[in-house]
């Protein structure tokens, strides 16, 4: 294993200096709030030892990261038969856009999409008789940490301001690929998104993406299978209009989300998180990127 310590310290250095680190948030008002100088980075071996730096340890807004936990809940409940409702391909498209909505009928590209994200949170509802504390419960499961938390802010926040996801929504349900009430299906998928969360709990709870399915706490929680399939997801869908990019600059599947958090990962190796809430007009985290390019270029560790 490289000098993940030095590593650390180096790329975090580094990027520290950087100069354009990106712009918050606001069009979910609750996270406009957050200060653009956080900064920190968690780095999980396979070996369950942990590398951390700056503000490792604060909770913040996971968003979009949470889609890939909704999933895995999905696949672990009804298997392949989710491919019916969503399809596998990047979308090139920004998170939020809904005209290839429209164009395919309503079937989503990827289950990373808003649009896909729905329609998982929609399969939820329908197969959980409590899909806000179900869900919540897995996720405690597969991290070992019973202290993780939605932020009901954050939550209501976007519940009032979302309607690009209104909007997604009733599309899917013009198209029958929503089969619950809008309102109910948004209301857990604006939940699922507030999940408050460190740079630690992320590696805790992605842990099993490197590690066959099997979680922290050594149980078993996804297929071989089902693990390889997230983690392609992740790499061609994860940064939507900026997978190409990501794959080119970092070279390793991950997951952003508008809290400007990103979860990346090399399979049987490591996982690691960024957070640093500056985003580039992607919508990612800019810093976060640029921490990852360094990361897999010191270390020379990455899928490619
Ligand atoms: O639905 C939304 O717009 C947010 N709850 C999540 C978007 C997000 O995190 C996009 N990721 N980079």
């Amino acid at each position: 294993m490289p000098d993940f310590k030095n590593i650390l310290h180096t790329i975090y250095e580094e990027t520290k200096q950087l100069s354009d680190t990106g712009r918050v948030a606001t069009y979910i008002p609750e996270l406009a709030s957050i200060s653009p100088n956080k900064f920190g980075i968690c780095l999980l071996d396979i070996e369950k030892e942990s590398y951390q730096i700056g503000d490792f340890d604060e909770r913040f807004s996971v968003q979009s990261i949470s889609k890939v936990l909704t999933l895995a809940m999905v696949m672990g409940l009804i298997g392949e038969k989710i491919w019916d409702r969503v399809d596998v391909e990047p979308s090139g498209d920004p998170f939020n856009h809904l005209s290839l909505l429209e164009q395919e009928n309503g079937i989503p590209r990827n289950p990373l999409i808003n649009a896909g994200a729905i329609v998982v949170a929609d399969i939820l509802v329908s197969e959980l008789k409590n899909p806000k504390k179900e869900f919540l419960d897995f996720v405690h499961k597969i991290s070992g940490d019973t202290t993780i938390r939605y932020d009901e802010k954050v939550a209501q926040s976007e519940k009032a301001t979302g309607f690009k996801n209104y909007a997604a929504a009733n599309l899917l349900k013009s198209y029958g690929n929503l089969k619950n009430d809008v309102i109910e299906v948004l209301d857990f998928y604006f939940c699922q998104c507030s999940l408050s969360m460190s740079c630690t709990q992320l590696c805790h709870t992605f842990y099993l993406f490197i590690n066959r399915g099997r979680c922290m706490q050594n149980f078993d929680f996804l297929t071989v299978s089902q693990v390889k399939r997230i983690n392609a997801l992740m790499l061609t869908c994860g940064f939507y209009d900026e997978a190409g990019e990501f794959a080119f600059e970092v070279g390793l599947p991950g997951k952003s989300g508008v809290g400007g958090g990103i979860v990346a990962l090399l399979p049987k190796r490591f996982c690691v998180t960024v957070w640093s809430p500056g985003l580039n007009p992607k919508g990612n985290s800019s810093r976060g990127m640029a921490a990852l390019e360094r990361l897999t270029t010191l270390s020379d560790l990455s899928i490619f």
